[in-house]
């Protein structure tokens, strides 16, 4: 884990209320991992004081890239940042995806800004059939930047199928088997949703998790998640996560 001083290379409107940050820190670049995230200090005064979490988006050549959406305040300084400005980066965090092992298909899976770690995670993959799902409210909560192999499915139906994304998986992949491993971002109604799927079909998967962060490596115990596996223990998001295998948390 570094404290990076890195450069804004840019910041671009990629669709709708959704950002594409780029900054240069080739040190953060050479340590990262897809599914790991950076806290940021999005602005160098004390408001706000705490840093914000984003997932590791991409990395190119010696720079990093960040996908997030206005949601508050410390979004909403960050998509102002200008070319040349310098900015804190935290990083990298947690623990990410798992793409080693004996799996023929990976099923990307992700609804809105869950969307976020699949480019570099796609860059992982380059040795596996990759199919990639993506979902959204409606058409303009799908993002498919950097990604391989797309299916699309909105709950309006404005894009691709009427449904979610596991609808979408039982519509094109309805023999999904062992073979195969989900990596999974999204909401938690649709981690949970997913969960139970795989449990019934025996399915490996790995799914990002996220909950409010204050430190960002395991110091403020302020990030708990349920383990499935010891009765009333707690596994923390930033340091055990957020990316787990999904039979070891309660969501
Ligand atoms: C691992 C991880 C990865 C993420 N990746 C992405 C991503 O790639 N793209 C993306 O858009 N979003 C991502 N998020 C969500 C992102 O961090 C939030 O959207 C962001 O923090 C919003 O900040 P804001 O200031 O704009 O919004 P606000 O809603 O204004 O900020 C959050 C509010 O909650 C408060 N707060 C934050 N943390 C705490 C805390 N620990 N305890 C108490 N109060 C707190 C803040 O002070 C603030 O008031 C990720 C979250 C996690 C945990
Ligand atoms: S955010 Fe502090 S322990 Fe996880």
């Amino acid at each position: 884990m570094i404290i990076s001083r890195a450069q804004i290379d840019s910041v671009a409107n990629l669709q709708s209320n959704i950002y594409l940050l780029k900054a240069y820190s080739p040190d953060l670049v050479r340590k990262s991992y897809p599914g790991q995230f950076v806290n940021i200090k999005v602005t160098d005064g004390y408001f706000p004081l705490l840093r914000r979490p984003f997932s590791i988006c991409d990395v190119e050549g010696d720079y990093v890239y960040f996908m997030f959406n206005i949601h508050g305040q410390g979004t909403k300084f960050l998509s102002t940042k200008a070319k040349g400005e310098p900015i804190d980066l935290l990083g990298p965090l947690g623990h990410g995806f798992e793409v080693d092992g004996n799996y023929d298909n990976a099923i990307i899976m992700g609804g809105g800004l869950g969307a976020a770690p699949f480019p570099f995670l796609t860059k992982h993959l380059s040795n596996k059939n990759i199919i990639t799902l993506i979902g959204g409210r409606n058409k303009n909560d799908v993002i498919t930047y950097g990604m391989k192999n797309v299916h699309t499915c909105t709950d309006d139906g404005s894009l691709g199928l009427k449904g979610n994304v596991l609808d979408l998986l039982k519509s094109i992949f309805p023999d999904v088997t062992g073979k195969s491993r989900i990596f999974a971002c999204g909401p938690t109604p649709m981690l949970k949703a997913l969960q139970s799927f795989v449990k019934e079909t025996n399915i490996e998967c790995q799914m990002a998790t996220e909950c409010a962060m204050a430190c960002g490596f395991g110091i403020c115990q302020g990030c708990p998640i349920e383990s499935s596996h010891d009765h009333e223990t707690y596994k923390l998001v930033c340091k055990d996560g957020p990316v787990f295998n999904a039979e070891d948390i309660i969501l």
